[in-house]
């Protein structure tokens, strides 16, 4: 009852009492999980004050934790912030509508979406369902084809999305060719950074408008949460994503924002030594009689090797993936059934090995046809390298392909 002149009764106290603890004079070594709904100011002009100062007044509008973690991400991104959100898909679809707001008489053609043509499935029924169902024109090109990308800004497009390593096909881009050519046609350019994360490439600085994470992977890295994030390049696009998020409501809640916080301290060391071994499995798969192909920017012989290299600075992802030479679902089953150490699972970037069939799993929903023609075979197996000893990795690979002999 200290600091309160009236007396409170037994249901009172259970409400109220350790609650609203002061730490202004200790400080926690980590910042804990402010798992409230609303906040208390000191008096009413306080309150007031702090909507429009940090928004710090409702837990959709912000959250200490999430701050934290949004910070984070807005320094290891070089962006002027970053906003975050309940999940990768919500992150995109904000920054999508972010990009697309209009800007004066200098306005490109409003809602026009240019996109790599090879993504994360999802991301693209995004575009294709929603996206062009209110009206919105979506077409796609090669982002490793500039001829093509330059004869496509023909249409004034007002967002230009891409993946700079593509999923599953892991095709590089050349970013700042792109943003340039982009940037001088009006564009904005938002990129999905999720499979190079800001250890290998720090999109803003290029000039990149939006950069999105499914911070569900490597961010987190410990497959145990589901999140999103944006970083702005620009006051104007973080504050445009900031309200758009109050508004549609797919904020990031404080306990994932902790998890995610926590697993972006060892980002670094994870995924470099994700890159080490993937690297190695990458060159070990080529020598399988089982393996017609390996898709990894890190091999001398990938289309963008040298692009890589430049962009990457000697790293190249944690993900490899591989055809397997009896192209079919029933031997990509079958081998994945096989292995015992590496987890079938549809993400990627933990600290576990996974192995996912994407055809049926990022690229459920795109038609056959359409996926075949993207290069996405039935024989494709996608494998996330974790940060297990890879001479483990690479037993448990030999023996589920054995099995597939
Ligand atoms: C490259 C990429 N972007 C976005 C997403 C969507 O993220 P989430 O599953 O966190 O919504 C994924 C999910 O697999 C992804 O792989």
């Amino acid at each position: 009852m200290e600091n309160s002149e009236l007396h409170r009764r037994f249901d009172t106290l259970l409400v109220h009492e350790g609650a609203h603890a002061p730490t202004d004079d200790v400080r926690p070594t980590v910042t804990p999980i402010y798992a409230t709904s609303t906040f208390i100011h000191s008096s009413a002009a306080a309150l007031d004050r702090a909507f429009d100062e940090n928004g710090l007044v409702y837990g959709r509008y912000g959250n200490p934790t999430v701050d934290s973690f949004e910070k984070i991400v807005a320094a290891a991104e070089g962006g002027i912030g970053a906003v975050a959100f309940a999940s990768g898909m919500a992150a995109l679809h904000t920054a999508f509508l972010a990009a697309g707001t209009p800007r004066g008489a200098t306005q490109p053609e409003a809602s026009t979406i240019i996109a790599g043509q090879d993504m994360y499935g999802s991301t693209r029924t995004l575009l294709n369902q929603f996206f062009a169902a209110q009206g919105w024109s979506v077409s796609y090109c090669d982002m490793t084809d500039l001829e093509c990308f330059a004869e496509q800004l023909r249409a004034r497009p007002a967002i230009v999305f891409l993946e700079p390593i593509s999923n599953p096909l892991l095709k590089i881009t050349d970013l700042p060719r792109i943003v340039e050519l982009a940037r001088d046609a009006g564009a904005r350019v938002v990129v999905d950074n999720t499979f190079a994360t800001p250890l290998l490439l720090r999109p803003i600085e290029h000039g990149v408008d939006l950069v999105v994470h499914s911070a569900t992977k490597y961010l987190g890295g410990h497959g145990d949460v589901v999140g999103g994030v944006v970083a702005a390049r620009t006051h104007l696009m973080h504050n445009t994503l900031r309200s758009y998020g109050k508004l549609l409501g797919a904020t990031l809640g404080p306990y994932e924002a902790w998890l995610l916080a926590r697993g972006l301290k060892t980002l670094s060391l994870r995924v470099r030594r994700q890159c080490t071994s993937a690297y190695e499995v990458a060159h070990w798969l080529r020598a399988q009689p089982q393996v017609s192909k390996v898709y990894y920017p890190g091999l001398a012989d990938h289309p963008q090797h040298e692009l890589a290299q430049q962009l990457f600075g000697g790293l190249f992802g944690g993900i490899v993936a591989f055809d397997l030479r009896v192209a079919t679902q029933e031997v990509a089953f079958t081998f994945m059934d096989a292995l015992k150490l590496v987890l079938p699972g549809s993400t990627l970037g933990d600290i576990y090995s996974l192995v996912s069939y994407s055809a049926r799993s990022s690229h459920r929903d795109v038609p056959v046809e359409e996926r075949r023609a993207q290069g996405i075979g039935d024989g494709l197996v996608r494998l996330s390298v974790g940060i297990e000893d890879v001479a483990d990795i690479l037993d448990d690979l030999k023996q589920a392909l054995a099995v597939v002999q």
